[in-house]
């Protein structure tokens, strides 16, 4: 657990509120090992929580004003009584993911009360890690069984801040990052279904994983993340199913050739994803490393060149790990794509290998090298011992 962190927000909040906290939570952020742009297309995937988080240090309140104390953002504060409507403010966007959430908690609890709260976090911003899912998770999971407030099931909680993220922030995003950080199992990633919702823990062999930061920026990430979920909304209506999940190979074969190539390829893309899901899931529960890194060669490849999500620089970076480490583990971009960071699957001993491999020669954008984190799949979001 973050002690640290969970002391910085402890101290920031005894500062600005001039009492102690009385319940902290915490919820991690995530990296998918495989199973990319598959969520929105009611598909499989396969991601692990990490020991990286977002912490919230609180104290309920009597009455309904919620105070936010920001601690990695200069300790600025965003208040507001829930009294009134509450809205979306054109910045700062880490206020709008707190907002989102407790709009959502107050349609389902008219009665909801005020909370202090002081929010700190590891989880790189804007690295394709997910630390908005694991704000908006962490801010459900602090209010849910409170008095004025029904308690809520991970899933629950997973669904309640993606539709704070689509409906209130703006993002079209799936469920995935929600889901991952609700219901983190440590030592173990999560088959999700994402139609049925059915997550299943799978153990993760033994060795590391290892996250490298390309440091380029996701900039373009948005309207081209929503241009490939409308191109995959068109396959799906070409077929006449619901979605892209309902497609599957012999169906691609046989009619696939009627659609316009770019949605073709993207439709590839996810029908042989969700395949490539179900095969590493088998894999990694055997302890199989060497599939694992075949499979996630091929999911890279299909990122690269039938989705079109990849850049050079990452395909590079993933090239470098994937000459250091060879057949012994696997190493694919991760995320929504467009920059962000690669994820490796790693035996201990190669851990050095890989990092001075990069070290030696990846250069991001602005000429520096990756940043690179070894974590540990974490257990999902929950209450953390004052
Ligand atoms: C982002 C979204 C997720 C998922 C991935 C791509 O992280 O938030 O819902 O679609 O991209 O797999």
């Amino acid at each position: 657990m973050s002690t640290s962190l969970q002391a910085r927000a402890a101290d920031v909040f005894a500062a600005a509120f001039g009492h102690s906290a009385t319940r902290f939570v915490q919820a991690p952020g995530r990296v998918n090992l495989i199973g990319e742009h598959t969520d929105y297309n009611d598909g499989l995937v396969l991601p692990c929580a990490i020991d990286y988080r977002t912490v919230i240090a609180a104290r309920p309140r009597a009455d309904r004003v919620v105070r936010v104390v920001a601690a990695d953002y200069d300790d600025a504060v965003d208040e507001y009584d829930l009294a009134a409507p509450v809205t979306r403010l054109a910045a700062p966007m880490w206020a709008n993911y707190v907002r989102g959430v407790v709009r959502e908690l107050l349609l389902l609890n008219p009665q909801l009360r005020g909370m202090d709260m002081v929010i700190a976090g590891d989880i790189p911003q804007g690295a394709g890690l997910s630390s908005s899912a694991s704000l908006s998770v962490a801010v459900c999971s602090l209010f849910a069984g409170l008095p004025g407030c029904a308690a809520m099931t991970p899933i629950a909680t997973a669904l309640l801040a993606q539709r704070a993220e689509n409906d209130f922030v703006g993002c079209r995003c799936g469920n995935m990052d929600q889901i991952s950080s609700a219901c983190g199992v440590a030592d173990h990633a999560l088959l999700i279904d994402c139609r049925s919702l059915a997550v299943q823990p799978v153990p993760i062999p033994a060795g590391a994983i290892m996250i490298f930061d390309s440091h380029v920026s996701r900039g373009l990430v948005d309207s081209a993340y929503n241009e490939r979920r409308r191109q995959c909304e068109e396959a799906a209506r070409h077929f006449g199913v619901p979605a892209l999940r309902d497609v599957d190979a012999a169906m691609l074969a046989a009619r696939g050739a009627e659609l316009d190539p770019v949605v073709l390829r993207r439709a590839r893309h996810v029908v042989t994803e969700n395949e490539r899901v179900a095969a590493a899931a088998q894999a990694l529960a055997a302890g199989d490393l060497a599939r694992m890194g075949e499979l996630m060669t091929a999911s890279h490849a299909s990122m690269r060149d039938d989705f079109e999500i990849t850049v050079p620089a990452i395909d590079q970076l993933v090239g470098i790990v994937k000459e250091a480490i060879g057949t012994a583990g696997g190493v694919r971009m991760t995320g929504g794509g467009f920059g962000g960071c690669v994820v490796a699957l790693v035996p201990d001993g190669l851990v050095e290998t890989a990092r001075q491999a990069v070290e030696r020669a990846y250069r991001g954008p602005r000429g520096e090298g990756a940043t690179v984190y070894v974590c540990r799949a974490a257990a999902g979001a929950g209450g953390m011992a004052g």
